[in-house]
């Protein structure tokens, strides 16, 4: 049973203040903290922010004041196995749709240290407290290696160029062939466009001066040749977060205006050209309609909907229903709740979607995100470079749990 609930602020990977909560039972302590996005979607829940002076109007006192005395005033007391009701519990204490009243921040930090305080109180490992028997598949890394759009600060458009290393046996050797990739890219870009070009983005990926996608894509294909690896080894992936740069009629990408169906030719071109094997939020984060356009067009590729879905098992019934991409990025921090974001990887999932588990481009030490993963049997997990210890936290947390597993754990097969 909850005794205590404790909150604070503390800072995320940009130097921004975030929320961070222990929970404490007679036998069991969970500690969370909740991550925060730049290319944030319109329709994600609210995070709360104080609005004062203090850190430039970022500071999160009030979502910590929230925590230490509605939120725990509310579950003292409360058996924190039961996930779900304390989740609803505090959905109806908020009141409103996108957790405005009390902040998705505050209520996500009680919801994560929660179910770890549940898990330590059972001494289970939290994937296997959340997954049960069936936890037992670790997921692809999509390794962000190459930043661009809102996250460095060159004039790519396309925010994320990922790799996927597919062809591993294991995630500890999926781990191992996408560091060498990483470090291989760094020699290819410093080679090309000298040393200030491996300096990293807000995911610990290279951020070269580059413009054009295709010099991305080539500098990423030498990189997999140069590490060793081949092109069904090592596949590629973007993340276009295409709402960045659409002006409201038109998407602004390597020096053109193109029209949304100029947009899907451009992709199936790309598609065509490079082995590439994932495109996110290719299309604006209202755009259901192209991106069923584009799905229809490019059944094989997995298309992932992130600010289109926001986590949201409404607006993801409504791309199922308009078969508008086939895969969910889950964000914890978009809901803003544990059960939330479960309902939403079973809803993806029984419809036969792809689910992407996914940090944000602020994160911290926390790496519930990397249990959520294993106990969900995720076909991904994107939680950046394999560099800068918010993202490698993630990639280490699923090295202990491949090894707790031992001889039962598999690696996803895309
Ligand atoms: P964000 O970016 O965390 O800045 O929103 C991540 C993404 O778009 O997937
Ligand atoms: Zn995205």
């Amino acid at each position: 049973r909850i005794q205590k609930i404790q909150a604070r602020e503390i800072l995320d990977s940009r130097g921004n203040p975030t929320v961070e909560v222990d929970v404490l039972t007679a036998s069991g302590f969970g500690r969370a903290s909740v991550p925060s996005g730049a290319s944030t979607g319109t329709n994600e829940a609210l995070e709360l922010r104080d609005k004062e002076e203090r850190y430039g109007g970022k500071g999160v006192l009030d979502a910590v004041d929230n925590v230490t005395t509605i939120i725990e005033n509310e579950l003292l007391g409360m058996d924190v196995r039961n996930q779900r009701e304390i989740d609803a519990l505090m959905l109806a204490l908020d009141g409103t749709d996108n957790k405005m009243e009390l902040g998705a921040n505050s209520i996500l930090g009680v919801s994560m240290a929660v179910a770890k305080a549940a898990a330590d109180s059972l001494n289970t490992p939290l994937y296997r407290y959340l997954g049960g028997v069936n936890a037992y598949t670790l997921p692809v890394p999509t390794m962000n290696v190459l930043n661009g759009g809102k996250h460095a600060g060159n004039e790519l458009s396309i925010q994320e160029f990922m790799i996927q290393p597919k062809g591993a046996e294991s995630f500890t050797e999926a781990l191992r062939m996408g560091t060498e990739t990483y470090h291989a890219l760094g020699k290819v870009l410093e080679d090309k466009y000298g040393a200030s070009a491996t300096n990293v983005g807000y995911e610990g990926g290279y951020a070269p001066p580059l413009e054009m996608t295709s010099d991305a894509l080539d500098s990423l294909i030498k990189a997999v040749e140069e590490a060793g690896y081949g092109e069904t080894e090592i596949t590629l992936g973007l993340d276009a977060a295409a709402s960045e740069f659409f002006d409201g009629e038109n998407y602004s990408i390597d020096g053109k205006l193109l029209q949304p169906a100029e947009l899907v030719d451009y992709y199936l071109d790309l598609i065509e050209t490079y082995p590439i094997v994932l495109i996110e939020d290719p299309f604006h984060e209202e755009s259901f309609e192209d991106f069923a356009a584009l799905t229809s067009e490019a059944w094989e590729t997995i298309i992932v909907g992130d600010d289109l879905f926001v986590t949201n098992v409404e607006r993801l019934a409504k791309g199922i229903e308009m078969c508008a991409g086939n895969a969910l990025l889950l964000k914890v921090n978009q809901i803003g709740s544990v059960s939330e974001a479960l309902d939403a990887a079973h809803m993806a999932m029984r419809n036969g979607y792809s689910v992407v588990v996914s940090h944000r481009s602020a994160e911290t030490e926390d790496t519930t995100i990397a249990d959520i993963s294993v106990a969900i049997a995720a076909d991904l997990i994107k939680t950046g470079a394999p560099a800068r210890s918010e993202r490698t936290a993630k990639y280490n947390q699923l090295l202990r749990i491949e090894e707790d597993l031992g001889d039962v754990a598999r690696y996803m097969q895309l």
